[in-house]
Parts: C-alpha cells; structure tokens; sequence
C-alpha cells in the first residue's frame, strides 16, 4: 500500500528548550514538512509539556504548519484557543474524546485540519464510524507521554489496517506515526502506508539533525 508521500513532523518535545528560536529556524531550513507540537496536561499521560502560551510563540517563527498532538483529556474544550495561537492541525486522542465526532467536526468548523490519534492499545477498527470525518489519523507507536522509548513493532500490521480502512472509506486521509521513529524504521513505515512520521529524538538527538531529516525522508544526497 505505499504510495509517494513522503513527510516528516520534527517533534518539538525533544528540541532545546533554551535555544528553541535556533531549532524552530533549523528546521524552517530542512526538508522537514510540519512542526509536531507535544501538549501533555499530566493527566491523560504522566508528563506535562506546555501550552497555548509556548504555541503562540513558536508560530511567530515557524514557516511551515503547526501539527499539535493533544494528549490532553476531553479536548473538545480547547479547540478555539489552539486556533487562536495558530495551529494548522490538530489531533486528539480516541481515548480522550467522549463525543468524537462533534470534536473533529468543531476542529474543522474552527478552520483546522483534523485527526484522530490511537494509543497502541486501540484497535484501527475503532475508527470504522470516524475515518471519514478525518484529515488523518496519527498512530502511537510507543505509549505517549515521552520522547525516546522503543518503537512498538506491532504498529506495522496497524498500518496496513488502516491503510485498508482509509483506501476503502477516505483514501485522502493521511496515515501519521509517532513514537520510536528512526532512520532505520523510516523506509519500512512509509512502505507499510505511513505518510507522515514524527521524530523527536531521531532528529535533534542526532549530529547533523538536517541530515537526519534527509534520511528519514529517504532523500538522497
Ligand atoms: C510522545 C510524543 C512524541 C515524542 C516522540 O508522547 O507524542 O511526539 O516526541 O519522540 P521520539 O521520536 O523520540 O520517540
Ligand atoms: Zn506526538
């Protein structure tokens, strides 16, 4: 099922904190595609992150769209102010909505590309009565929470799921994955289906972080 997208959310969860404006420009200049946003509550995972606030200011800088995975409970809250600060996506978690289909339709109305995102413990056929309403749908393929951890293998069997569910449903939506993501599972992830893939530590943990990106997209030198 794969098809000639290729793209590539940078997550901001592992870049320099103290030095955000210099990592936000690296990849302003990289073949990168979207900014991934990590807001943690610490409450729906362990972790907090940040907010609104840091948001706002990372959209001064950035040049490309901001793509912001809420990992927050009952998201439906805050729809209009993460419009406000200038998101371009968002993404809530299946576990976190209980009225899902008036979130992504709000994200929508709101001007916002929207998607659903499932833990590793929830099945693609969650997404049966949704896919259609999705921009894309973004798979954990770690627990979220953390930067860092292993990649969860099963999430390549989930692929193909959902790349079958989206083919037979909504074949423009987009298949995203985060977790884990290295230059060495990258090449299999987009094979499998994925369209998008988050790297955190792959990008900024690594020497050449705009090479990083290059190789993880598979773009030769
Ligand atoms: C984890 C976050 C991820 C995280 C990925 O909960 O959703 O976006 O930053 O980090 P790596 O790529 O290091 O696994
Ligand atoms: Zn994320």
């Amino acid at each position: 099922m794969a098809n000639d997208i290729k793209m590539v959310s940078p997550s901001l969860l592992s870049a320099n904190f103290g030095n955000l404006e210099r990592d936000i420009e690296m990849i302003n200049e990289s073949n990168a595609d979207w900014f991934h946003v990590d807001v943690m509550d610490g409450v729906f995972v362990p972790n907090i992150s940040f907010g609104q606030p840091v948001i706002k200011y990372i959209k001064k800088l950035a040049r490309k769209p901001l793509d912001v995975h809420l990992m927050i409970v009952d998201p439906g809250r805050c729809i209009d102010s993460f419009k406000a600060v200038g998101t371009d996506i968002i993404t809530v978690h299946y576990e976190a909505c209980t009225h899902l289909d008036r979130t992504l339709t709000a994200i929508k109305e709101a001007g916002m590309q929207a998607g659903v995102v499932l833990n590793p413990h929830s099945s693609v056929m969650l997404l049966e009565d949704s896919i259609q309403l999705c921009d894309l749908v973004l798979l954990m393929s770690v627990n979220p929470g953390f930067g860092g951890q292993k990649f969860i293998e099963n999430t390549y069997n989930k692929i193909e799921q959902l790349a079958e569910l989206k083919y037979r449903k909504n074949p423009n939506c987009l298949i995203e994955i985060d977790g884990g993501v290295t230059e060495s599972n990258a090449h299999l992830l987009y094979e499998k289906g994925a369209d998008v893939l988050v790297a955190g530590s792959a990008v900024f943990g690594a020497k050449n972080p705009m090479e990083a990106i290059d190789n993880i997209k598979g773009l030769s030198k």
